[in-house]
């Protein structure tokens, strides 16, 4: 072989060679690396076995401190931590982008999950347990007829008619008024009219009877036999259907007007073919849920921060008074857009939002292995968003838990760190509508009255109101008005103070606990 045959293989070789170590050395790196970025099961405890950690999770929910529960973990663990609570292997998040990736994944990557005696009432068909496409057009239809400036004027004759109306009714005579039940009653007819179209009236009290019955089993045993709470909740259920469907008779019979005059109309103009007319009753009950308590619980919050921050109640009544004198002189009605753009008035929403957590966050369970930041949650795994501990971080919010509007002055409202309505695909669509009747209630509170509020407790736990959350406020402002016409020259004065829940809590824990492990979603499951 001659020499330069011999130095071509050898250089051939080499190349060879050469090219062999390099793609062994990449695979090599590639293997550690990917060892290296493989996401991992967040730190944590699964607790006791069945069990897990819902019992210190309930008794932090019912304290003066409801997210201590989260807390502690939080500073062990890091911001997502793994926990085992309402009978599911749950990663807890504190970690506003994780909670953001979480709200706009879509239904391949995460789905609600609800507990089952809330998914028995609702149905399979209900808005707030389907997915994918039907979801988004029920959302899309609903979102945008709330958004509509036909509703906001509408929603504005409504709430200043009702809350004048039971204003007019308060006595300074000694007697507490109970701010929440009060609003309760005027959102919920704003709401009913907003969905179906209903009128103070005798149906309107059947359906006020019906819901009533109707919700106190959204949190009961899930036992469907004849005398349990579910059952006589079922029934209530269908009776209200019932009433809906007439109404959608008699929609049909006069037809359905091309310009829609309230939700219900907007789904039967609907021409996919995919709603059913049992599908739009049963949706538009099931609205009434997230719908009907929370509005009452933020305008009670509200008022309740504003009795202890007397130089917050004083700008906000300078500027609805101002608002009033300006109206009065043009001679004109107060609008919905009046309203929004009261500056001070949305910084104290958006500030009683932010403080109140009226929904403390949302579940979800996994369709699949998912990544997150590095984290791993595996397939079938509940997730808890929650909103709350990103509300109240000292880092985001100075001083989290003083009642501070100004803070909003130059803030944005719509980052990851500020979620009471949720975000992406499930983004409340009763938003507008939630700020612009605790705009107007506001209005005619703090312009026509002084008050001094009673001792009252906050009770943090369990929900009813809303789907996603696991914890719910049930507060009672009892107040002392004293009606005044002239000027205010003086603020209110404060006597309210937040206490612990009362005795019966345990007995409620308990309860609870059994019903939770007692459903579907709270069947154990193992830790991969
Ligand atoms: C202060 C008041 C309110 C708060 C804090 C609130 C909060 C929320 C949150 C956090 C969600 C997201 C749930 C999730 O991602 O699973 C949600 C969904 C929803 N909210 Fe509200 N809400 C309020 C008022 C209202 C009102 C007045 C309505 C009127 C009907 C309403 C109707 C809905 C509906 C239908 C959904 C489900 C949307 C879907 O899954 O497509 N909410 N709400």
């Amino acid at each position: 072989m001659d020499s330069s045959l011999i130095s071509i293989l050898a250089a051939v070789l080499l190349s060879a060679m050469t090219v062999f170590l390099h793609n062994k050395m990449k695979k090599t790196r590639t293997e550690a690396n990917s060892f290296k970025t493989r996401p991992v099961l967040p730190h944590g405890s699964l607790g006791w076995p069945l069990l897990g950690e819902t019992m210190d999770f309930i008794s932090c929910a019912y304290s003066d401190y409801p997210e201590s529960f989260v807390d502690r973990r939080r500073r062990r663990y890091g911001k997502v931590f793994k926990s085992h609570i309402f009978g599911n292997p749950t990663i807890v998040s504190t970690d506003a982008e994780v909670s953001r990736f979480i709200l706009q994944s879509d239904a391949k990557v995460f789905v609600p999950s609800y507990p089952k005696s809330l998914t028995e009432l609702m149905g399979k068909s209900s808005i707030l347990l389907i997915n994918g496409g039907l979801q988004r057009r029920i959302h899309g239809l609903v979102g945008s007829f709330f958004k509509s400036s036909q509703l906001k004027a509408q929603i504005t004759t409504d709430m200043n008619k009702y809350s004048q109306q039971a204003m007019n009714g308060w006595e300074d005579d000694g007697f507490p008024i109970f701010i929440q039940d009060e609003v309760k009653n005027i959102a919920f007819q704003v709401l009913v009219k907003a969905l179906i179209g209903l009128d103070p009236g005798e149906e309107m009290e059947f359906l006020k009877r019906q819901f009533k019955e109707f919700i106190s089993g959204l949190m009961s045993l899930p036992i469907n036999l004849p005398g349990s709470k579910l059952h006589r909740s079922l029934k209530a259920k269908r009776e209200m259907v019932k009433l809906v469907k007439r109404i959608i008779q008699d929609r049909r019979i006069n037809s359905i007007p091309a310009a829609p005059n309230d939700a219900l109309d907007v789904l039967l103009g609907d021409t996919s073919g995919l709603l059913s007319d049992d599908l739009i009753s049963g949706n538009m009950i099931d609205m009434m849920i997230p719908g009907e308590d929370s509005v009452p619980i933020l305008i009670t919050l509200a008022i309740k921060y504003l009795s202890d921050s007397p130089l917050v109640l004083y700008k906000l009544t300078e500027e609805n008074m101002r608002l009033r004198r300006l109206k009065a002189e043009l001679e004109e009605p107060i609008s919905w857009s009046d309203y929004l753009s009261s500056p001070f008035t949305q910084m104290v929403i958006t500030e009683a939002l932010r403080m109140g957590n009226i929904i403390v966050g949302v579940m979800r369970r996994a369709m699949k292995d998912v990544e997150i930041k590095g984290y791993l949650i595996p397939k079938g795994w509940c997730v808890f968003a929650y909103f709350r501990s990103v509300h109240l971080d000292e880092t985001t919010y100075a001083k989290p838990y003083e009642f501070n509007p100004w803070r909003w002055q130059d803030r944005e409202i719509s980052s990851c760190n500020f979620t009471p309505f949720g975000g992406g695909q499930r983004l409340c669509p009763g938003l507008d509508l939630a700020r612009l009747e605790a705009s107007i209630f506001l209005h005619h509170f703090v312009t026509q009255f002084r008050w001094v509020a009673e001792d009252d407790s906050v009770v943090h736990f369990p929900t009813i109101d809303s789907a996603s959350s696991c914890e719910s406020l049930a507060l009672r402002i009892s107040l002392t008005l004293y009606r005044f016409r002239r000027k205010i020259s003086t603020v209110a004065k404060s006597a309210s103070k937040y206490t612990a829940a009362g005795s019966a809590q345990w007995q409620a824990e308990i309860v609870f606990l059994v019903i939770l492990l007692m459903t579907g979603e709270g069947i154990p499951q193992k830790a991969p």
